[in-house]
């Protein structure tokens, strides 16, 4: 297939190609399965940044410390599009579908036309609705750019204020302090990432973060961004105290992109509501990725993730299901990682909020080289590595199983992960 016109609704007579909206790593992903599983028409992947998909983990990490270089953030090298005959546009937003015509009409006024369509239209960041959130000085972080703005701030002495003690909050705080910048954390509940890994946990990144001369405040309101002549100057908090700073960097959370798919009378509720297959309320149109809160087998729900595997991996099975394939269905337990200063972690498993009645420790968690189990009626919902490596496998394989373990077997270092 050519460029630009190439299954354009105009285009009349020629074999609608699949359309994928999102070039970030769902899109890439989604094309590359498509390839790898045989589909030989046509491909467009469509996506309003300007830059080729690329991966945002290091935006956090190793990109925003100043160890990973750009060329190593991007899903795949320029010349695979080409050689994989996947018409990439960036640069252009899908503003509307039409499931009707089986059409998406771009910011420009241009149709595509698909036989089939992917979401991958992933998330935004959740403002923060406070006065002064708009002036230079406040950032968020989603993009490649977003992370060199950041970067740009991080300076021996800067007083850089974060809000929100989230996976975000942590990541830039943590490069901050590498960096030499001193960092007050803000974070509204009584721990950081307490909806996800629960007190008990949570503790861990609280001291790991203290440790690190970093100034943790929880519980906190934040009532109001500072500031003179339109730039920020400080974090006015409900107590009526202000936190100077020179930069104030938001991560409290996101929303998934679902504007368009609602707007076209998809069925949305917290993400594109999709089945197994990864399929919407439309037949021809199939969401994954951050956007997709899809019906997950295992769990006998449906449930939105927010994590690079998840990114990874739903693409392929939506693939494979817009080819046709009934076998296609989506039910790998969700899977996360991250680094914060010298402590590296994985995860595997699903807990909601307060979803579980005891964490099991297998090694101290004050060393920070431990694996952390929650269980709910003695059966194993996630496992959490931290400084322990290649225990994934066994620890998803518990969650999946769904089998009653004993404790004690499951806290003791010296019975195999895989004998429990
Ligand atoms: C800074 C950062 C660090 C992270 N680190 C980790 C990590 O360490 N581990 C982990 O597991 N996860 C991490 N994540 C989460 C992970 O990156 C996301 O889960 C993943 O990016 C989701 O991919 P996606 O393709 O579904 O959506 P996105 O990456 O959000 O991409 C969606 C794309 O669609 C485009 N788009 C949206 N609407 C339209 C439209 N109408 N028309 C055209 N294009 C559109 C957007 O511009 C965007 O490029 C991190 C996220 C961030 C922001
Ligand atoms: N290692 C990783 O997996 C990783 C790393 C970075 C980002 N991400 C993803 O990026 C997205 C955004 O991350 P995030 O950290 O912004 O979201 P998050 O949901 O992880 O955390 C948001 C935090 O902000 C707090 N908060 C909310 N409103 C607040 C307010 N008004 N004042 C103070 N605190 C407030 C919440 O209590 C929560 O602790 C998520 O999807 C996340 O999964 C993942």
């Amino acid at each position: 297939m050519g460029t630009g016109t190439a299954g354009t609704a105009e285009g009349g007579g020629r074999e609608r190609p699949i359309v994928i909206v999102g070039a970030s790593l769902g899109g890439a992903k989604a094309a590359e399965a498509l390839r790898a599983a045989g589909h030989q028409g046509g491909i467009v992947l469509i996506g309003e940044e300007h830059e080729r998909p690329y991966e945002r983990p290091p935006l956090s990490k190793g990109y925003l410390l100043g160890t990973t270089p750009r060329e190593k953030i991007y899903v795949h090298p320029p010349q695979w599009y080409g050689e994989n005959d996947i018409t990439l546009r960036l640069g252009t937003s899908v503003v509307a579908i039409d499931p009707a015509g089986h059409t998406v009409t771009l910011a420009d006024d241009g149709q595509v036309a698909y036989a089939k369509l992917l979401l991958t239209t992933g998330s935004v960041p959740r403002r923060l609705p406070v006065p002064g959130e708009e002036q230079d000085g406040v950032l968020y972080l989603r993009r490649a750019e977003d992370s060199e703005r950041i970067k740009a701030v991080l300076r021996p002495g800067a007083r850089i204020a974060v809000i929100g003690a989230g996976w975000i909050g942590l990541e830039v705080a943590a490069a901050a302090r590498a960096a030499g910048a001193e960092v007050t954390v803000l974070e509204a509940a009584e721990l950081p990432l307490l909806r996800v890994l629960g007190r008990e946990v949570a503790q861990v990144f609280a001291d790991l973060h203290r440790d690190h001369g970093v100034d943790l405040r929880f519980g906190v309101q934040v009532t109001e961004l500072t500031g003179t002549g339109g730039t920020v100057s400080g974090v006015r908090l409900g107590d009526g105290t202000t936190v100077a700073a020179d930069a104030v960097v938001v991560g409290i959370g996101i929303s998934p992109a679902t504007g368009l798919a609602a707007a076209a009378g998809l069925e949305v509720d917290n993400g594109v509501k999709t089945d197994q297959h990864l399929r919407t309320s439309d037949p021809d149109v199939y969401a994954a990725g951050d956007a997709a809160n899809a019906f997950h087998p295992l769990f006998g729900k449906h449930i939105r993730v927010e994590h690079w595997a998840n990114a990874v991996n739903q693409p392929q099975t939506a693939a494979r299901a817009m080819l046709g394939q009934p076998d296609a269905v989506y039910d790998r337990v969700p899977y996360f990682f991250s680094d914060q200063y010298d402590l590296g972690m994985e995860y595997v498993g699903y807990v909601e909020p307060g979803g579980y009645d005891r964490v099991v420790f297998r090694g101290d968690p004050a060393t920070r080289e431990f694996i952390a189990f929650w269980l709910a009626d003695g059966r194993v919902l996630a496992g959490m590595n931290v400084n322990v490596w290649d225990v994934t496998d066994p620890i998803r394989e518990l969650v999946r199983s769904g089998r009653a373990v004993d404790p004690k077997a499951l806290a003791d270092p010296g019975v195999p992960l895989g004998e429990l």
